[in-house]
């Protein structure tokens, strides 16, 4: 069956961005990484990043209409847009929230996550491993 993983604003720069927070895989790699995982579990993978807030917002709408579940890393849309959060409270499928980082054990301003009270759950701080652990989340249930 399909999922969808959707990454916010900056996560196409993985590789060379801060790699010590965020790892030395590029975006490329991390999709290979969820395609070859969902390979194992029999899920079909698409993963898709955008900086665009208003395009990450059809994506949700398309993902509610069709009812797939959703793996969602907001990035830093995740601590302040409602536009996002209330795109994700449409969605009829189940919604992870993943983080590469651990947000809670950085800046003040990372601790909240507008997205997480309408997420079935987070996965966050185990880099890559996170998307990994979020598609055998979903295949579980
Ligand atoms: C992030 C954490 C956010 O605070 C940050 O804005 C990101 C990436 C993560 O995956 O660790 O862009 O979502």
């Amino acid at each position: 069956s399909a999922v969808w993983v959707l990454n916010g604003p900056n996560l196409g720069r993985l590789g060379s961005r801060e790699p010590d927070v965020y790892g030395s895989m590029d975006h490329a790699g991390l999709v290979t990484a969820c395609q070859e995982t969902g390979k194992e579990l029999g899920l079909s993978v698409e993963v898709r990043q955008t900086d665009d807030e208003a395009e990450l917002v059809r994506w949700l709408h398309e993902a509610a209409d069709a009812a797939i579940p959703v793996i969602l890393n907001p990035a830093a849309f995740t601590h302040y847009s409602y536009a996002v959060r209330d795109a994700c409270a449409q969605l009829r499928a189940p919604l992870i929230e993943v983080h590469i980082s651990n947000p809670a054990t950085r800046e003040a301003f990372r601790h909240t996550s507008v997205v997480a009270g309408v997420a079935t759950g987070t996965i966050a701080g185990f880099g890559i491993d996170s998307y990994r652990l979020a598609l055998r989340a979903l295949a579980s249930r």
